[in-house]
Order: structure tokens, then sequence, then C-alpha cells
């Protein structure tokens, strides 16, 4: 399934999508699901079918009140993704890595009941700040997955993680689709969500 409306209809259920960026951009397709409706099993899908790094873009405003900071403010990274230093929900006992850690402190992080003395730096949550305007001002899958939480009526939170094919490269292309088939996922572009704003939201 392909399409705007059924990434969010997915992501208002709780469900996992596969979103790609501009081909002329990274090329990436990141799995992605709505902070709030984490759960242990769908962290675990992510990183035993995404593999690669599960970060959790939010707003600027709530990384702040956060303590959040971010990991390197003078960043040289061309596409300007600004990870926060990373983070771990402080449960005692816990090391933060397991899939229901990760999965626990990537709720705490859309719960806005959360204060910053609730959470350990550094961690193995890789919060990415948000730029107001989503994809209209960025086109990054920071941008597009907090966007994505909020055109669902969920917390503007969400937890990303790339997908890389089994020999290690990064899936493009056709084995992009042939995954979102095989796990039964909708699969929207960037520029689809970008061109469904612009139509939807003509005065932001
Ligand atoms: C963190 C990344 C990913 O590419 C992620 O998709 C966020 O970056 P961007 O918003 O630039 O697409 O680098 O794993
Ligand atoms: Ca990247
Ligand atoms: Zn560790
Ligand atoms: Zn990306």
């Amino acid at each position: 399934i392909q399409g705007v409306e059924a990434a969010i209809a997915a992501i208002a259920r709780g469900a996992v999508v596969v979103v790609t960026d501009d081909d002329d951009r990274e090329n990436e397709a990141d799995l992605v699901v709505a902070a709030d409706a984490m759960t242990v099993e769908i962290m675990n899908f992510m990183v035993t079918h995404g593999r690669g790094l599960v970060c959790a873009p939010m707003e600027s405003r709530r990384l702040d009140a956060l303590g959040l900071r971010d990991m390197v403010p003078e960043g040289n990274d061309p596409l300007g993704t600004r990870f926060t230093i990373s983070v771990d929900l402080e449960v005692p006992g816990s090391t933060g890595i397991s899939a229901g850690d990760r999965s626990a402190t990537v709720r705490a992080l859309a719960d806005h009941a959360t204060t910053a003395t609730q959470l350990r730096t550094p961690g193995h949550i890789f919060p990415l700040r948000y730029a107001e305007g989503g994809v209209l001002v960025r086109r990054g899958h920071t941008e597009a997955s907090v966007d994505l939480a909020r055109l669902a009526g969920r917390a503007p939170a969400a937890a990303i993680c790339e997908i890389l094919a089994d020999d290690g490269t990064t899936l493009t292309g056709s084995a992009v689709r042939e995954f979102a088939a095989k796990h039964g996922l909708v699969l929207v572009s960037i520029e689809q969500l970008a061109a469904y704003r612009r139509t939807n939201e003509p005065l932001r």
C-alpha cells in the first residue's frame, strides 16, 4: 500500500510505516512509528529488520524541557541532522539497550509527565531535533516522522530506524518496495508528504 493517507492511518493505529527521502538526498528508507505507540515488539522489529540507528525525532521545545542539548552544537553534517545527547529512561538495574529498555525510553520521551530527572545521559536512544515547519522546511526523516505523528493525532514525536539490506548496504529502490510488501507496511515518500501538506495546509 502506498500514499500519505494510508501512512497517516497506519501511524494513527500505532503501526510501523516505511518512509523514503529524496533520491538525491540520503536515498534512505526508514522505519517510522509514533513514539507514544512504541512497544517492545515494534522496537525488536526495528532493530532486527531495520538494523540502522534507532533515533527519536522530537520538537525542540520538548527537548529543551528535558535538558537534551545538541550533541555537537557546531556540527558539520552537510544534511544538518540535529542529534542531541543520547538518552535512556532511568530504570534501576537496566542498561538501556534491550528492546524493552529502548521502547520504554521512546515512550517516556513522548510522555508529557516525563521530567529530566527521570532520564540518564548518555544512553541508547538518539533524539533528533525537529525543524519547525516540518517537511516544508527540511526534507528529512526527522521532520517527516513528526509530521506523520502530528497528522495522525498522536504526540509529536517518533522513533525511526534506517533499513539496511541483508548484506549491510543501504536498502534502496525496488528492494524498499519488496521489503514493505513482505512485512505488510505502508510505504510513503517525503516528496508525497510534502505535496500533501502543501495541498492540505496552504497557509502553513
Ligand atoms: C539518523 C540519521 C537518519 O538519516 C535519520 O533518518 C535522520 O536524519 P534526517 O532527518 O537527516 O533524514 O542520520 O540515524
Ligand atoms: Ca542521516
Ligand atoms: Zn551499552
Ligand atoms: Zn534520514
